[in-house]
Formats: structure tokens, sequence, C-alpha cells
């Protein structure tokens, strides 16, 4: 069984990139398994705080979560053509010596996706991601991007899946990320 954790970069209840974590989830194959984390309650990143308390619970629990994966997907918003601020901000905290000594992503397969109503489908988040990725020392899967535009369009009101054409391309996506962790 391959465990991946799908984190959506966004708070917004009715966040779009929330909905496609959980589409993946949907539409894992047979064999793989596809568990859905969010941000919330992970504060600003404060030397002083993280000197004063240590590592927040927040960021501990969900430390624990991408421990216990085999494989991440990121999906990711894009706000100004640049990753969201809210979802760096919980990387950082994650990337501390507090956590896992600094190696929480050190060799962890990563897979990027991401959804916006605009036409573009936060390619340029995407692109924005890569050099974190490389200082984190992660495995990128660079052959699988999935980039959802018009996403007013394919999910509604509720998050439910609407669009065929992008439902289609979940199960491979979720299964080629799949045979890339196992290699
Ligand atoms: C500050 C800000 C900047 C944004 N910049 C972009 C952008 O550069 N490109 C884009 O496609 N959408 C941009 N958007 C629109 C977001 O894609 C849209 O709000 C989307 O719904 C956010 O993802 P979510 O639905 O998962 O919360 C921006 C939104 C905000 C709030």
């Amino acid at each position: 069984m391959t465990k991946i954790l799908a984190i959506s970069g966004s708070l917004r209840r009715a966040s779009f990139n929330t909905a496609l974590a959980r589409a993946f989830a949907a539409h894992a194959p047979a064999g793989t398994t596809v568990e859905v984390a969010t941000l919330h309650g992970i504060p600003l990143y404060d030397g002083d705080l993280e000197a004063a308390e240590g590592i927040p619970p927040a960021v501990a629990a969900l430390a624990a979560q991408i421990a216990a994966a085999d494989g991440l997907i990121l999906s990711t918003p894009e706000y100004n053509n640049g990753m969201p601020g809210v979802f760096k901000n919980a990387i950082d905290w994650l990337s501390r010596g507090g956590v896992a000594g600094g190696k929480l992503f050190a060799g962890k397969p990563v897979a990027l996706a991401g959804a916006s109503p605009g036409g573009f489908g936060t390619i340029l988040s995407q692109a924005h991601w890569l050099q974190v990725l490389r200082a984190l020392g992660m495995r990128h899967w660079s052959e699988g991007r999935l980039m959802v535009s018009r996403a007013g369009k394919v999910f509604d009101g509720e998050g439910a899946l609407l669009d065929g054409e992008v439902a289609a391309q979940l199960g491979p996506y979720v299964a080629g990320f799949t045979a890339f962790i196992g290699k």
C-alpha cells in the first residue's frame, strides 16, 4: 500500500485546492491511499516563538502526517504569480531543526498540482515551488503536473468535481506518482 498525503495550500472553506486534494483521494487507484491535510492552526513563523515554545502543536501534527506518508502532493493556489505565503509559511516551520532534525522533507517524493479560477491553472506558482523543493532536498516528480484552470466551472460550491476531463486525469496522475514513489 502506498500512502500519499495531499496538502492543500489554502485555508478557505470553499477552496478549489482543498477540493482538488479531496478529488485525488476519491480517484486514488487500488493499492494507494490519499489522505488530505490542511494548514489550519499553523501560526506565522516567528523565531522568538520557536525559541520560547518550540514547534507549535499544529506544525508537529502535520509533520507526523508527512513522516507517515510515502509521498506528498502539494495542491497549491497561485497568488500574484507565486506560491501563497500561508503555504510557504507552513513549509518553513516544517523545515526547522525541531522537526525531524530538519530532515523531514529530505528525499521525500513530491508532486505539484493546483487549481485556479483563471486560465493558467497555477503554472507560475508550481514553477515557484521548484526552488523550494530543491532547497528541501525533495524528490520531485517532474513528469506529472496537474493544472486545473477555470476552477469555478470544474468544482461546484461544495467542492464536488463536475468536470469529466479533469476527473479522467486524476487516477492516472495518482497512479503515475505512485509508480515514481516506488522507483
Ligand atoms: C492575493 C491573491 C492573489 C492572487 N493572484 C493570482 C494569480 O497570480 N494567479 C491566479 O491564477 N489566481 C490568483 N488569485 C486567485 C486565486 O487563484 C483564487 O483566489 C483561488 O480561488 C485561490 O485558491 P483556493 O480556491 O484554493 O483558495 C489570487 C488571489 C489572491 C487572494
